[in-house]
């Protein structure tokens, strides 16, 4: 078969993946004994069974207690240089990491810890694996304005260190517009803008998202199909989406991979790229979401192209290095 091979083979760029989401239970268990953390799970086997998700907050519930074990600047560090290593190994180029600060900082982990140790694996990993890495804050939306609005101004010292500002957690009951006034300053601030809209929520969060918080990509964005005048204007002005296809199966977005639309995304002219989301939940890392989805759908070498070539496109990084990889 040529097309894995291609798939594993092709460079790419990763957009979407939660650093506390690429957390191993081998891991998780290796910090907890470094920092004398308790864990609710007697062992690697116990914990990794409990990944049954019936929906994004199943698993958001689990994701927040895994995250309980990092404490100190080297857990962020080493942490985000496994899932480097990894990266590289599957010619990842470029990846835009989210991290969510405010699920150390209200457990009394300094924001300096947080950064310091995630920017410590990227920098590494552009001087020895010759990926380029960013970082994203992403700001927690069942978490109040205020708190988020707190968390910038924390994170403010340190902000040479990370490009952009995202939006994720749970999604419904807590739309975009609950952001505005954090998301204008961040704007104010220069910081790249996304948020995750459309994975459970409906299209209306993906309208408020560009509308409201004016972000410049879409995170999942998978229920855009429900409306059509969406749609058109996600093509129009080539908003990109960061499609999550392990994801939405593990989070019952779809019922099964077969089901999964990114198909049709790409039919309707959306610039969507595939990510891995949280690969230490969901069954696999960046080439695994490739693998898996093109064996699933009738996807062609020359859908692998557009994807890869979207991945690079739809990054934040500058013209210079968009020409050197596409
Ligand atoms: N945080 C980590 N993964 C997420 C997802 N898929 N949706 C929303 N918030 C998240
Ligand atoms: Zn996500």
């Amino acid at each position: 078969e040529r097309l894995p091979a291609l798939l594993a083979a092709m460079p790419k760029a990763e957009l979407h993946i939660h650093i506390e989401g690429s957390l191993e239970p081998e891991l998780i268990f290796e910090l907890a004994k470094r920092n004398g953390v308790a864990l609710a799970y007697p062992s690697v086997e116990a914990l990794r069974a409990a990944y049954a998700f019936t929906d994004l907050q199943s698993f958001l519930d689990i994701y927040y207690a895994g995250a309980s074990v990092l404490l100190t600047e080297d857990d962020f560090h080493d942490m985000a240089w496994a899932y480097l290593r990894r990266a590289a190994a599957e010619n990842v180029l470029h990846t835009e990491i989210f991290f969510d600060p405010q699920t150390h900082t209200a457990r009394g982990v300094p924001m300096e810890a947080v950064i310091h140790g995630l920017k410590r694996a990227a920098d590494r990993a552009g001087a020895e694996l010759g990926v380029s890495a960013q970082l994203i804050l992403c700001f927690l939306r069942h978490l109040s304005e205020d708190d988020a609005l707190q968390t910038l101004e924390q994170a403010l010292p340190l902000r040479e260190h990370f490009i952009g500002a995202g939006l994720d957690s749970s999604e419904r009951g807590h739309p975009p517009e609950k952001f505005a006034r954090v998301f204008a300053r961040c704007r104010e601030l220069g910081l790249r803008l996304v948020a995750h809209a459309g994975e459970e929520g409906p299209p209306e969060y993906i309208w408020n998202a560009l509308d409201v918080l004016k972000v410049e990509r879409i995170d999942h964005g998978v229920r855009c199909l429900g409306d059509p005048a969406l749609v058109q204007r996600l093509a129009r002005e080539h908003i990109p989406l960061t499609v999550c296809p392990l994801s939405n199966v593990k989070l019952c977005v779809f019922d099964q991979l077969g089901a999964h639309n990114l198909g049709e995304l790409l039919s309707a002219g959306l610039a969507a790229t595939v990510n891995s989301d949280d690969p230490a939940y969901f069954g696999g890392y960046l080439n695994q979401n490739y693998l898996e989805t093109f064996a699933a759908l009738p996807l062609d070498a020359g859908h692998a192209y557009t994807l890869a070539r979207n991945s690079f496109e739809a990054s934040f990084a500058d013209q210079a290095d968009k020409a050197r990889w596409i």
